[in-house]
């Protein structure tokens, strides 16, 4: 962010401390305006070649143009302000990975289409307005997820169907999931089309995209799911299992055991597995666990974490929302030959008010970017805990939320921020809080 004549500009490209000459776009913002970048004048010493040549255009990945050294002190800078207010924590130094290059397992690509009728399937362009790049490399991803891209376009080019056109509720196609293991075994691809039944998709072209991905690789799991929109009706999912195995396999290495996980398509998972092993394996040996604990693992996902402790502990309870993420947590139980983990299905803060009289010594919380909500924190606080282990992609909700659960008696003992996202802006944060009050 740049300041221009009491503007903040947004400068996509722009590394800090540069010298840039900009064209600056119409619209504010709350006080914001767009800046395009025209010019490097003045370079920073941290500005690198980019790998891709979609950089800077690409919403995918906003900071390739910056050494990964630079992007390390800046993420842990922005998460060490934000735990300012906290100085009775220890910061521990941001954790990056080993590889900052294809580490992402899992991708969506959308399709899109202008008033001439061109075609663009890939990620949404910077400052774009939900545009999209017709993507021809990525280098956050495997070279299969690209040559998959590439095979769908060419299907999508022949088949004569539409892109999605949220604004009128016309056209087929809406996004495609890639996802694959990559110390597991699999590959899963996922197209979702429009429920609209004025544009429901033929089944002659589902069998030549199912035949087209199939070309790809062996063994390919292959999903069509409707996104279903009604009127004063909440929106609907609907998967249907096409071709090859219903879910994929993953392998993480935690804490010294080797795991395994299924994955089904919708289904939440870490979506750098190299660097979710150092997560995981960071943030778990952070407790004090004894054979007498119970863990709450809340938001579980496919139950990775409370999985990972559940030989060391009495009990772990998980809660989670997502039914697939549920069934495959069951299945994750037996993989791994576990089976003192007790699985709840359902919005945390009411499950959690649900439960009673249980009250865990240990909670583990990894919620989605908005953080907990209300009812969350609430009856979290009234289970009061001893340890907290609040685990997040989004820090700024982070320490909101510890802001709330230090004025109930909590203390941040560590901050520890992981790097999973290399070459992009965000960030996960791990935070340990204890409460010694009963
Ligand atoms: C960031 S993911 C973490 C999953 C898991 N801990 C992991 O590491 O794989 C957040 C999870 O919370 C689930 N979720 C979102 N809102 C929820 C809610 N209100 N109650 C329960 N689970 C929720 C999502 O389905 C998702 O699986």
């Amino acid at each position: 962010m740049a300041r221009f004549n009491n503007l903040s500009v947004e400068i996509a490209g722009a590394l800090p401390g540069e010298e840039v000459l900009v064209e600056l776009g119409r619209r504010k913002q709350h006080g914001c305006v767009k800046g395009f970048l025209r010019d490097v004048i003045t370079p920073s010493p941290d500005r690198v070649e980019p790998r891709c040549s979609h950089v800077p255009q690409c919403g995918g990945c906003l900071w390739q143009q910056m050494d990964y050294a630079a992007q390390l002190r800046i993420k842990e800078e922005a998460v060490r302000k934000l735990f300012e207010p906290f100085p009775e924590a220890r910061f521990h130094p941001i954790l990056g990975c080993s590889d900052p290059w294809r580490y992402r397992n899992k991708m969506e690509f959308s399709f899109s289409q202008n008033a001439a009728g061109n075609r663009y399937l890939g990620l949404v362009l910077v400052g774009g307005n939900g545009r999209v790049l017709d993507l021809q490399e990525c280098h956050l991803t495997s070279e299969w997820s690209i040559d998959l891209l590439k095979a769908v376009r060419g299907w999508w080019e022949e088949s004569g169907l539409a892109a999605y056109r949220h604004s009128q509720d016309t056209g087929h196609l809406r996004t495609l999931t890639v996802r694959e293991a990559k110390q597991g075994r699999g590959k899963l691809v996922m197209l979702t089309v429009s429920g609209n039944p004025g544009f429901a998709m033929p089944s002659d072209q589902i069998k030549r995209f199912v035949d087209v991905v199939r070309a790809t690789g062996e063994d390919i799991s292959i999903f069509v799911r409707v996104h279903q929109i009604l009127k004063k009706t909440p929106t609907q999912f609907y998967e249907m299992h096409l071709s090859g195995p219903d879910h994929i396999v993953e392998t993480l290495h935690v804490l010294g055991r080797t795991l395994h996980f299924k994955i089904s398509p919708t289904s939440f998972f870490q979506p750098n597995t190299l660097q979710a092993q150092e997560l995981y394996s960071r943030a778990l040996g952070m407790l004090k666990l004894t054979p007498e604990t119970q863990v709450f693992d809340l938001y579980c996902g496919t139950a990775t974490m409370g999985i990972s402790v559940a030989h060391m502990v009495k009990e772990v309870v998980g809660i989670e929302l997502n039914p697939h993420a549920i069934f495959d947590a069951t299945c994750n139980m037996e993989m791994n030959a576990v089976s003192n983990v007790a699985l709840h299905r359902g919005d945390v803060g009411e499950v959690l008010a649900s439960l009673g009289a249980s009250r865990p010594e240990v909670a583990i919380v990894d919620p989605p970017r908005s953080g907990l909500d209300e009812k969350a924190v609430k009856n979290l606080i009234a289970l009061r805990p001893q340890q907290l282990l609040y685990v997040s992609c989004f820090p700024k909700t982070q320490a909101e939320n510890i802001a709330l659960l230090r004025e109930a008696g909590y203390v941040l003992q560590d901050v520890q921020p992981v790097d999973q996202f290399p070459h992009t802006v965000h960030v996960e944060n791990i935070a340990l809080l204890t409460c010694t009050a009963p």
